[in-house]
């Protein structure tokens, strides 16, 4: 299953700052779309938002073209279509398997399946040796591949991912740029990144996008992006010569 996303004129502000000054941004269905931008500019604050975490001041957000259902149980419904993995996961008290079974377990996933499904994720970012350890003494990059195996076992339809592989050594984040790119190709999920790594957003995204002092300030192809920026603040932020 998947899922297309818009904003359009979304504002969140946390006392007298504005964070986002009015996003517009369409994602399609099945894209792999990466948001770039530097710190402070409002990339958590937009998931978060996204994640139904923040309640955006003004602006609407669409779910497959629709705006969230004010009704408890389709909202419900709908908020266990995204998952997220957060740029400092918490992690529940418990084991790594704990930790990845917990979202099947309110699904009524049992049994035999829900040990398969929990041995399959762990597996998929490297973590099957440490599917019995507690999560408290997991390493930072050990404690974000359980982050998301978590969030992928349940197969959202939108995948939501702020700086997944920021404590991980190079092999790791082939492995979990590997379980991205194999989650996205087997459910045809959609899948937003933020990430400060220009490799990995040339690496993994479809589309990018800059997100600057709240604004979006340009979306296209990967290529053209990269190589062709049209706004001269982007050719600045990918060639690294952006000041902040
Ligand atoms: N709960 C909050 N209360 C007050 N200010 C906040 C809150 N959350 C975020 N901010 C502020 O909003 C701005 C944008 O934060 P956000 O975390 O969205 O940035 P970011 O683009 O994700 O940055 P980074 O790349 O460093 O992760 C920052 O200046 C931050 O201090
Ligand atoms: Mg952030």
């Amino acid at each position: 299953m998947t899922m297309s996303l818009a904003a359009s004129g979304l504002v969140k502000s946390f006392g007298a700052r504005t964070v986002l000054e009015g996003i517009d941004l369409r994602v399609e269905p099945g894209e792999i779309f990466a948001i770039v931008g530097p710190s402070g500019a409002g990339k958590t604050t937009l998931l978060r938002c996204v994640d139904f975490l923040l309640r955006p001041e003004a602006g609407t957000i669409l779910y497959d073209d629709a705006v969230a259902p004010s009704d408890l149980a389709a909202r419900i419904a709908l908020r266990r279509r995204v998952g997220m993995v957060a740029q400092n996961p918490f992690l529940f008290r418990g084991t790594a398997a704990y930790n990845v079974s917990f979202g099947l377990c309110i699904r009524d996933v049992e049994g035999e399946e829900l040990t398969r499904r929990t041995a399959d994720a762990l597996q998929g970012v490297g973590m099957a040796h440490l599917a019995g350890a507690r999560a408290s003494v997991l390493s930072a990059g050990e404690a974000q591949r359980v982050a998301f195996a978590r969030a992928a076992v349940v197969r959202p339809d939108l995948l939501l991912l702020d700086e997944f592989t920021v404590n991980l050594d190079p092999s790791n984040v082939n492995i979990l740029e590997a379980a991205v790119r194999e989650y996205n190709r087997s459910t045809g999920a959609t899948v937003v990144l933020v990430t400060h790594n220009m490799f990995q957003a040339k690496r993994l995204a479809g589309r990018v996008a800059l997100l600057l002092e709240g604004r979006i300030v340009e979306v296209g192809p990967v290529e053209e992006f990269f190589e062709n920026p049209r706004d001269p603040r982007t050719r600045a932020f990918v060639r690294g010569e952006f000041a902040y």
